[in-house]
C-alpha cells in the first residue's frame, strides 16, 4: 500500500552540505518527498521526539547532537515507504550498513548517522504530526 514515513536529515549531514545528496538517494529509490523544511530543532522538540529513548544512556548526547545545527524534516511517500526507507537508510550503525545505503555512503558514527526514519505506521503518524500540519504535505 502507499504509505508515508517521517524522515530527518540530521545535523552531521546538513553541516557537510549533503541535503541534496541524501535527497538524490531517496528519490532514486522511488520515494517521493511530499513535505520538507529546514529547521533548528529546539531542545524541547528533540526531547519530545526521542521521548521513547529518555532512559537510554545516550539520550543526553542524542538531544545535544540533534540540536547542534539545522535539520531537514521530511515526509516521504511511496509503496511500503516505511520499510523501503529503512532499507535505503541502512543499519543504525554505519559499520553494519549495506553498500549503497545512505548511512554506508555518508554516516560518521552510530550517533552521527545522517538520517532518521520511522520504524512503524503508528510512529510515522505521530512523528509526522509533530512537525507538519496537514496542509504542508502535498502529495
Ligand atoms: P534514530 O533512528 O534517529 O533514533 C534513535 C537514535 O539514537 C538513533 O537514530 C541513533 O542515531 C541514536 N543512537 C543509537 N544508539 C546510540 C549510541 N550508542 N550512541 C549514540 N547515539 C545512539
Amino acid at each position: 500500500a502507499t504509505e508515508r514515513t517521517f524522515s530527518i536529515i540530521k545535523p552531521d549531514a546538513t553541516k557537510r552540505n549533503l541535503t541534496g545528496a541524501v535527497n538524490a538517494v531517496i528519490e532514486e529509490a522511488g520515494l517521493r518527498i511530499v513535505a520538507q523544511k529546514r529547521i533548528q530543532m529546539t531542545r524541547a522538540q528533540a526531547e519530545t521526539f526521542y521521548a521513547v529513548h529518555s532512559e537510554r544512556p545516550f539520550f543526553g548526547e542524542l538531544v545535544e547532537f540533534m540540536t547542534s545545527g539545522p535539520v531537514v524534516v521530511q515526509v516521504l511517500e511511496g509503496e511500503n515507504a516505511i520499510a523501503k526507507y529503512r532499507e535505503v537508510m541502512g543499519a543504525t550503525n554505519p559499520a553494519n550498513a549495506a553498500e549503497g545505503t545512505i548511512r554506508k555512503k555518508f554516516a560518521l558514527s552510530v550517533g552521527e548517522n545522517t538520517v532518521h526514519g520511522s520504524d512503524a505506521p503508528e510512529t510515522a503518524a505521530v512523528e509526522i504530526a509533530q512537525f507538519f500540519a496537514g496542509n504542508e504535505i502535498v502529495g
